[in-house]
């Protein structure tokens, strides 16, 4: 049997063992003397009785074991020709004065902070002041726009705001402040401060609850690390479900860095000193993991680069940062090699720097396909490592462990199960189904430790979107079949979730944005397959009776008004470009609209007509509009 294996069976023989040993890897405050707390199911708890502080972990721990002068955190900004090492030692001090700003403000252990920010390293200081006072940080990606901020504010209810003057996309300057203040003018709950970090490709204009970063940070004394429950929440970050309610994914503290602590020697195959280039955004759960927690929580160093993979300004940067930071494991959606690959096909740029360094490839966020695979792969002549996880997850479901045993790489699956997951395929009866056979991939209950608990102020949401399905079992949402090596293929989402350019959006909150406009009657919006962006979303409208719609001009008003009140309240990054209008939407006899039928029409596929349809002349007339003839 392979090391794989046997690591795996040693996961499922023992897990209590398994687990505390590998709580080893950090410092508690008080350690843990028993793994799982399965007395609620399915509210499973990991280290009930330890104590630890995360922060501590991450920054402390490394200076007092004589890591203090090695990198930690290197910003790399092409946007701003800006480059900065965080030294451990300079990072502990940065977060605990920051902490100390926080503190000033009244935050304590359990109170929130939003932080809505840019790519730079303030971000990951925000968060590590957060959980270094056992405060619980919800970071929002800065491409959402006022209102989908707002709503998270009110949910999450901050004490503080933690934002930054302007962002840059690109070759633009992206005003943050505006966007913040309309969020809080349409939030109904008011935090007691905003503490901003002007940048000088744009200052912000102040109000009375703002606080300017610099003025606090050169007045605050530092704050020690807060020895919290291993079980007291770390952050809570929002993912699209399938309403337009986001929904808040709480992270424990002591579950999740012991399960990131595990997968970066195990999977990413980076240890301490080592260092690892992921290049997200701290707004997703790819960036909470892998650009600032598991990085320092291994005592390796993280890259946190501003920039895109092209046009910033060249397809050269990625290899740049590589070969410039002696990188060993890269990690990226697979939309940023198709970037790549389309703006430099035959990889000069790659070739134009030392890449001696670079171990690995790993991929995740979205299907790879095999073309972007066999691209990668021959690019570089590394293992490119697909691999298979989701926010709620907050580390790899499914991987190829590069640092225990290397795989056969199968294209088009992320390889096997990691220790902790037990993932098997159902019906739609909850019946296993026979290998090889497409189904929706379920994971056995309880979870391993790093996986959500439950969503932010809202069990009962919990149980009903993940744990009531097949009972004993966490309903993905995806969908797809496990071979009989035991290779998972993940084939896409089974709910109205979707993946543009590996960000998780909600359809049916763009739906709800559609029907808003007075003039729609009802409306759908569907993922469909692109070529660069993985998925994007299409909008059809039908309008209500007695709109007149025969004023020259009146439908291509009509769509760029759609498309801007959704770009104004998800957020540019919908990339909603197509709205159609159309005279009616096909529905079952039941009235749910096809929305399945209409993505695989759009998709190229022959979709059958399905047998419970109310009308098959709406669907026939849909299609070429859905194909684009
Ligand atoms: N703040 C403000 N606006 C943002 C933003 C942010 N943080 N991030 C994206 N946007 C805007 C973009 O400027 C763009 O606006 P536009 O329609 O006016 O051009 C829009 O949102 C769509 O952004 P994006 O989907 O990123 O498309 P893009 O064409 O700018 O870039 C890629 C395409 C593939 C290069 C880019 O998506 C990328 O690098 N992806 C890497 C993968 C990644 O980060 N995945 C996250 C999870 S791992
Ligand atoms: P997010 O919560 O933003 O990380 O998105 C999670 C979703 O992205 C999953 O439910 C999948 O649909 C998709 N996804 C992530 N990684 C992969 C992968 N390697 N292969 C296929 N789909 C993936």
């Amino acid at each position: 049997m392979g090391a794989y294996e046997d690591v795996f069976r040693a996961s499922v023989e023992d897990r209590e063992g398994f687990w505390l040993r590998a709580a080893e890897a950090l410092d508690w405050h008080k350690a843990p003397t028993r793994a799982l707390d399965d007395s609620n199911p399915p509210f499973y708890r990991w280290f009930p009785d330890g104590e630890i502080n995360v922060a501590h972990n991450a920054l402390d721990r490394h200076v007092e074991a004589g890591r203090g002068e090695q990198a930690a955190l290197i910003y790399d900004s092409p946007v701003t020709d800006t480059k900065r090492t965080y030294t451990y030692a300079q990072l502990r001090d940065e977060v605990a004065t920051f902490a100390g700003v926080l503190r000033e403000l009244g935050v304590g252990p359990g109170d929130r902070v939003v932080i809505y920010m840019p790519m730079v390293p303030e971000a990951a200081i925000a968060m590590l002041a957060c959980a270094r006072l056992g405060a619980v940080h919800s970071v929002v990606f800065g491409g959402f726009a006022a209102k989908e901020l707002a709503v998270r504010i009110d949910d999450a209810a901050p004490k503080v705001v933690v934002s930054a003057s302007c962002g840059i996309e690109g070759k633009r300057v992206i005003e943050y402040k505006p966007l913040l203040d309309k969020a809080l003018e349409l939030s109904a709950h008011k935090p007691d401060k905003q503490v901003i970090l002007q940048r000088p490709q744009a200052e912000a204009a102040m109000g009375d609850n703002d606080v300017d970063w610099a003025d606090a940070v050169g007045k605050a004394s530092p704050a020690d690390p807060v020895p919290v429950k291993s079980t007291d929440p770390l952050y809570v970050l929002y993912t699209s479900g399938t309403t337009g309610k986001p929904k808040g994914v709480v992270r424990d503290g002591g579950g999740y860095a012991t399960a990131l602590a595990w997968s970066m020697p195990n999977v990413y195959d980076v240890s301490a000193g080592q260092t690892i280039f992921t290049a997200s955004d701290v707004g997703w759960v790819v960036g909470h993991s892998y650009i600032v927690y598991a990085p320092l929580l291994a005592g390796a160093t993280t890259v946190l680069y501003e920039g895109k993979p092209v046009g910033t300004p060249d397809a050269g940067q990625f290899w740049r940062v590589m070969s410039e930071y002696g990188v060993r494991s890269m990690f990226t959606a697979p939309t940023a090699f198709r970037a790549l690959k389309k703006e430099d096909p035959n990889g000069e740029y790659a070739r134009k720097y030392d890449l001696s360094g670079l171990k690995y490839l790993f991929l995740a966020g979205e299907r790879l396909d095999p073309e972007t695979y066999r691209w990668a792969s021959e690019l570089l002549d590394i293992p490119v490592i697909d691999h298979w996880w989701q926010t709620e997850t907050g580390w790899p479901i499914v991987a190829n462990p590069a640092g225990i045993e290397l795989l056969e790489i199968k294209p088009g699956s992320p390889t096997r199960p990691l220790p902790g997951w037990d993932i098997q395929i159902l019906d739609t009866d909850g019946r296993p189904v026979p290998a090889g056979e497409d189904g929706a991939i379920v994971a056995k209950l309880p979870l391993p430790p790093g996986a959500f608990p439950t969503l932010w102020n809202d069990d009962e949401r919990f149980v009903q979107s993940y744990m009531s399905a097949f009972e004993g079992y966490y309903l993905t949402g995806d969908g797809g079949r496990i071979d009989s090596d035991g290779y998972v293929f993940v084939m896409g989402r089974t709910d109205d979730v979707i993946n543009v350019a590996g960000h998780r959006l909600s359809t049916g909150g763009m739906e709800e944005v559609l029907a808003s406009h007075p003039d729609v009657a009802e409306c759908a919006v569907i993922g469909v397959a692109d070529q660069m962006k993985g998925q994007i979303p299409r909008g059809f409208v039908v309008l209500k009776a007695g709109v007149d719609a025969s004023a020259e001009g009146y439908e291509d008003k009509l769509r760029a008004e759609l498309v801007q009140m959704v770009r104004d309240q998800v957020g540019a990054v919908a990339s909603l470009k197509e709205v159609a209008v159309v005279p009616a939407l096909p529905k079952t006899r039941s009235g749910k609209i096809l929305r399945k039928t209409m993505r695989g029409i759009a998709d190229g596929a022959d979709e059958p007509v399905p047998s419970t349809i109310e009308s098959v002349d709406v669907l026939e007339a849909l299609r070429p509009v859905l194909r684009k003839d």
